[in-house]
């Protein structure tokens, strides 16, 4: 049913989950929704706001006092199951949890891990080359940031192959495990770890984090588990999202392979534009007071659904947004591939990182790589919005 609220003229038929189309190009797919006004309502998926225009994308984003991030709410039990720590937790809560954990992603941790992941990169690489052919989703976007992890939280190589499986149904769920089953596989994975750090702080980022006091007092082991969750669930998918759609980029832009390699030290700048223009991540509030918008007016217990696309590509946001522009001179907060205000990605740093020694890594040690003109891409929707499949080939 639709709230008597809602103007008629702002009911739309969209699954955020299946839009049209998105399993050809998942960008395209959203975009249809830039035609209308900057906020509909969408009668799928149990009825929700979505926010449909670069301004009112933003202003939702950062407005937390009266947008609560406590359900995760438009996919169904995900909220209730996960509660995780700092994302799902609001105002003074949310700042006494996040503290710790930006200071365990501190600039100077990210710099010291860059030698791993350019290790890393350069191992799946040299693995890569000779064959001449890649499916560039499993055979690289989707190790690369599992191994990172595993590094961050010092974990022994041999323990990779059963974080792997896990981060498979992370990236690519398959429908074979239910958000419970997904949840209770990393927590145990996870558990031995937490509770060795808790017991015995190393220097991995668990333990950094963990040895921060919460409010002045220590993590409990419900928080911790909370806390190492998010980081789990908030750093594999939507790394190994971004560094997909930014291969598949290269892919179909020799021209712009061509030029970073001949501009290696732009990369930085590179980086903050490849993830403007590719943004995966949508997320979900609960209204727990009137706005005013754009017109209309979301109610308190309304559902509101903030897709980054939907600013960052919105010409009234950037001018020509779907070109890939070096020199537009962004700042990465400039644009809401990694959020807005209080929830901003306490990864950010972490993330640009890896894309930019990606990047490097990845021109310096391939050819140029095209599409394979036999096997198509596929994309799919969601939170985080993915290439599922991008078939790549090269002259080895
Ligand atoms: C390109 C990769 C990434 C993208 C696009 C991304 C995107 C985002 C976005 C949009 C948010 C805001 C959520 C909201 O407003 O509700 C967020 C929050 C978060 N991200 Fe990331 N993220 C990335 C990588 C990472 C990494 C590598 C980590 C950790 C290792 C991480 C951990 C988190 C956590 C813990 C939060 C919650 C912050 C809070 O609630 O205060 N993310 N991310």
């Amino acid at each position: 049913m639709i709230p008597a609220h809602v103007p008629a003229d702002r009911v739309v038929d969209f699954d955020i989950f299946n839009p049209p189309g998105v399993e050809s190009d998942y960008f395209a797919a959203w975009k249809t929704l830039l035609d209308g006004p900057g906020l509909v309502w969408t009668t799928v998926n149990g009825g929700h706001w979505i926010a449909a225009r670069g301004d009112v994308v933003r202003q939702l984003w950062g407005d937390a006092e009266r947008l609560s991030n406590q359900c995760l709410a438009v996919t169904p039990g995900l909220g209730e199951v996960m509660q995780f720590i700092p994302l799902q937790e609001d105002g003074a809560a949310h700042k006494a949890y996040r503290t710790p954990v930006m200071k365990g992603l501190a600039s100077r941790f990210v710099v010291a891990l860059e030698p791993k992941v350019r290790e890393v990169a350069r191992e799946l690489i040299e693995g890569l080359r000779p064959r001449g052919e890649c499916d560039f989703v499993s055979d690289f976007a989707e190790i690369l940031p599992l191994n990172i992890f595993l590094t961050l939280i010092d974990v022994p190589l041999e323990d990779r192959p059963r974080l792997r499986q896990l981060g498979v149904q992370l990236t690519r769920p398959d429908g074979s495990m239910t958000v419970e089953q997904l949840r209770q596989a990393a927590d145990d994975y996870l558990w031995p770890f937490i509770e060795r750090r808790m017991a015995q702080p190393g220097d991995d980022l668990f333990s950094r984090i963990l040895s921060e006091p919460v409010d002045g007092r220590p993590w409990t082991v419900d928080e911790a588990r909370r806390m190492c969750r998010n980081l789990l669930f908030g750093g594999l998918d939507t790394v190994a999202a971004m560094i997909g759609m930014v291969a598949l980029h290269l892919a179909r832009h020799p021209e712009h392979q061509k030029w970073m390699r001949h501009n290696p030290r732009e990369l930085p700048a590179v980086a903050d534009e490849l993830m403007r223009r590719y943004p995966t991540v949508a997320v979900s509030r609960n209204a727990v007071g009137d706005i005013q918008i754009d017109g209309v007016t979301i109610r308190a217990g309304d559902l509101v659904y903030l897709p980054s696309v939907l600013h960052n590509l919105d010409p009234r946001s950037f001018s020509a947004p779907e070109e890939v522009r070096f020199d537009r001179g962004l700042t990465p907060i400039r644009h809401t591939t990694m959020g807005v205000g209080a929830h901003r990605c306490v990864g950010a740093g972490l993330a640009r990182m890896e894309v930019i020694v990606f990047l490097e890594e990845w021109l310096a040690g391939m050819p140029e790589v095209r599409p394979d003109p036999e096997r198509p891409v596929t994309m799919k929707g969601g939170n985080v919005g993915a290439c599922t499949s991008l078939p790549l080939v090269w002259n080895p």
